[in-house]
């Protein structure tokens, strides 16, 4: 038996909001996620921007497997569409059960994220090496949430 050099497991998902989602539906969408992540040992973010999700799920290859299924048949939105799956050297986002972030808010002061989003969602192609399928991206992600010191839930 070898090491396994991949221990971690992660899945990137893009997908579209029920219309009818509000902000309350979406704080308890979230707490929900935080208790069940806490039990199963996930952890991840959640970006919320004009009405699509976009999340970035690790863990345990087969829970994390398993929520993505349960995910996909989630009737809070549509239109899942898997951006990546695979095996990851370490977590990217140990201290947080689901970071969230709504670039719908106008105070986040997320702009070249926001910019980022908006263009990758708009097909366009200039940010092609800072979108949700890149590792990048998301440490970006990170360091901008740490830096506004998002409430951490482990
Ligand atoms: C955009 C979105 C993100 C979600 N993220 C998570 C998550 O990180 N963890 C989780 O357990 N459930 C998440 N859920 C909820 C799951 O789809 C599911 O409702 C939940 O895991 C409870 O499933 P169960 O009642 O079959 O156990 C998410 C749902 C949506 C729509």
């Amino acid at each position: 038996m070898g090491i396994n050099l991949y221990p971690m497991f992660c899945v990137i998902y893009r997908s579209i909001a029920e219309t009818t989602i509000g902000q309350s539906d979406i704080s308890n969408l979230l707490e929900q996620a935080k208790t069940l992540n806490r039990a199963n040992d996930i952890t991840g973010c959640l970006l919320f921007y004009d009405n699509e999700f976009v999340q970035y799920l690790e863990g345990d290859r087969v829970r994390v497997t398993m929520l993505f299924e349960k995910i996909k048949r989630d009737q809070r939105h549509t239109n899942v569409q898997l951006l990546f799956a695979g095996h990851i050297y370490s977590r990217e986002f140990e201290d947080w059960t689901m970071a969230y972030e709504d670039f719908m808010d106008s105070n986040t002061g997320l702009k070249p994220l926001k910019l980022a989003l908006s263009s990758y969602f708009n097909q366009v192609k200039t940010y092609k090496h800072l979108n949700p399928t890149t590792k990048k991206f998301w440490v970006v992600v990170k360091s901008l949430l740490s830096s506004r010191s998002v409430e951490k839930f482990k």
